[in-house]
């Protein structure tokens, strides 16, 4: 079990999880763990093998045989930088599916428990406090309204000159929530000891000093 210190990040998409917890982690000096990436990742690898995404044994296979190298903003599969590629909303979606696979979920367990480090770790997900982290010093639980998540994807895609329809995006973001939160298995919840942070109306930098505040003040009780 993880006894280095861990900051748990959880929460829908959009809720602003990777951009949090990326800046808490610089300014702590911590690594940084994007579980999403694992699971878009192997949602890629079984797109380029034609492997289907309900194909539970042959997905965890590819999952638990994943040739990953994060080289610092960029994502290397089998030596491909495929960086851009995995944060397609159809990935997003194949991402979903494999993600409610049990065995997949066994598959990638161990790997995202391996990025722990003595400095200290900032995990995102959907099961970071659950599952993977359950003894993480640290659980937040990011939240925002379903419109300003959507907002906020819709101005991501149109920053990369990317097609961006706010209907299209608001549907794939419900479903996707839904899928999240009413699989069997590491089901999207906000955990009992988790703080609850909504950021509907709350600036990227006043989310990362709340999460510092609350870090430094766990700190000074327990660590
Ligand atoms: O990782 P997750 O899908 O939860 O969200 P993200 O990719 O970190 O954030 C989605 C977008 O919302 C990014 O463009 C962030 O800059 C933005 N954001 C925001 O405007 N206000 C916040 N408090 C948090 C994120
Ligand atoms: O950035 P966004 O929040 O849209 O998605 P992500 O964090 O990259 O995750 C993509 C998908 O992977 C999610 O919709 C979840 O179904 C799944 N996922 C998961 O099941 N467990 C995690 N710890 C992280 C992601």
């Amino acid at each position: 079990m993880n006894h280095f210190p861990v900051i748990a990040i959880d929460g829908p998409s959009a809720s602003g999880k990777g951009t949090v917890a990326q800046k808490v982690a610089n300014q702590l000096g911590f690594a940084y763990l994007d579980s999403g990436a694992l699971y878009r990742l192997t949602a890629l690898a079984a797109q380029r093998a034609g492997v289907l995404w309900t194909d539970e044994a042959a997905v965890a296979e590819l999952a638990a045989k994943l040739d990953v190298v994060f080289v610092g903003e960029s994502i290397l599969l089998s030596g491909d930088d495929v960086s851009v590629e995995i944060r397609s909303e159809l990935i997003g979606s194949g991402a979903s599916q494999v993600a409610a696979l049990p065995a997949v979920r066994v598959a990638l367990l161990q790997r995202q428990r391996a990025f722990s480090e003595k400095e200290g770790l900032v995990a995102d997900g959907r099961d970071m406090a659950s599952v993977v982290f359950p003894h993480a010093q640290l659980k937040i639980f990011l939240s925002a309204t379903p419109e300003v998540r959507a907002q906020r994807r819709f101005k991501q895609l149109l920053a990369r000159n990317e097609p961006a329809d706010l209907a299209v995006i608001t549907a794939d973001l419900q479903a996707r929530d839904e899928r999240d939160r009413l699989r069997s298995v590491a089901p999207l919840v906000q955990a009992a000891d988790a703080y609850l942070l909504e950021t509907s109306n709350l600036s990227i930098e006043a989310a990362v000093n709340q999460v510092l505040l609350w870090w430094r003040d766990k700190s000074t009780k327990t660590l």
